[in-house]
């Protein structure tokens, strides 16, 4: 076994934070942007996490997007979203804005774990851009979850995320978990919810897909450090939720 040491910090960090109105980004978050690049080449000015940017990229070469799809927004600083936000209340009123524009502080777009992607028209509109579900977006859709992607904002979820429909914002948490989450139409909040009556000695959740198991199990952070025990010899990864505590996921071989 391996002991992996994480600290109080960590809970706030990883693929799988949760970040909404209830659980904004915390302020060491602020102060430790994500490593940013392009989110697609001739986009130097919409960044994204690394990871991201480059399953993105794999993503629209995979759909033969040739331009189709085009980035509209990417990460954005605090400044940035609170410029967004009381531009918004000017221009569209509250109500609007508290459906489509996170409150500054709570947005995936401080992560740079969130791109809004835009059908390639002449005029785009930045807040809603369009993505419909047909073509080339369905294609990009179906793949979407294998790509680690997800649509963050989905129809009938709006009482849980506090976020109208948006068919243009997407949410990378990786895979598994955008599978896991298709498998069982979760939005993040059910997901992040529904793991944590999962645990690293009591039952874990198992999901097989593509003829591999993958466990995932929650652990509740400790008051300074908590140590994780993970078997020797396998892949794993450790996100923390942005609540309290932190998200295993262990690539296994099928029994
Ligand atoms: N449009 C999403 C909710 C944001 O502003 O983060
Ligand atoms: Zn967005």
């Amino acid at each position: 076994m391996r002991s992996i040491t994480l600290h109080k910090g960590n809970v706030y960090s990883g693929y799988l934070i949760l970040v909404n109105r209830q659980h904004g980004l915390k302020q060491t978050q602020a102060h430790h942007s994500p490593a940013l690049v392009p989110s697609l080449a001739n986009y130097d000015t919409i960044l994204l996490e690394r990871r991201v940017a480059a399953s993105l990229t794999q993503l629209l070469k995979k759909v033969e997007s040739r331009g189709r799809i085009i980035p509209v927004s990417g990460y954005r600083s605090k400044a940035e979203q609170e410029k967004l936000y009381q531009d918004s209340l000017i221009e569209n009123g509250r109500s609007f804005t508290e459906q489509y524009v996170a409150y500054p502080g709570c947005s995936e777009h401080q992560t740079g774990l969130a791109i809004d992607l835009g059908e390639n028209l002449d005029e785009i509109d930045f807040i809603r851009p369009s993505f419909p579900y047909t073509g080339i977006f369905a294609h990009f859709r179906e793949l979407a979850a294998d790509y680690g992607f997800i649509e963050r904002y989905s129809h009938g979820k709006e009482q849980i995320t506090g976020i109208s429909h948006e068919p243009w914002h997407f949410r990378y948490v990786g895979y598994p978990h955008a599978r896991i989450m298709q498998h069982h139409r979760f939005c993040l909040e059910e997901y992040i919810q529904y793991l944590s009556d999962f645990s690293e000695n009591g039952q874990q959740y198992i999901f097989k897909d593509k003829g591999k198991n993958y466990e995932v199990y929650y652990v509740r952070a400790m008051e300074e450090t908590t140590v994780i025990e993970i078997p020797d010899e396998c892949l794993y990864q450790i996100s923390g939720n942005n609540v309290d505590g932190f998200i295993v996921t262990i690539w296994s071989n099928p029994l």
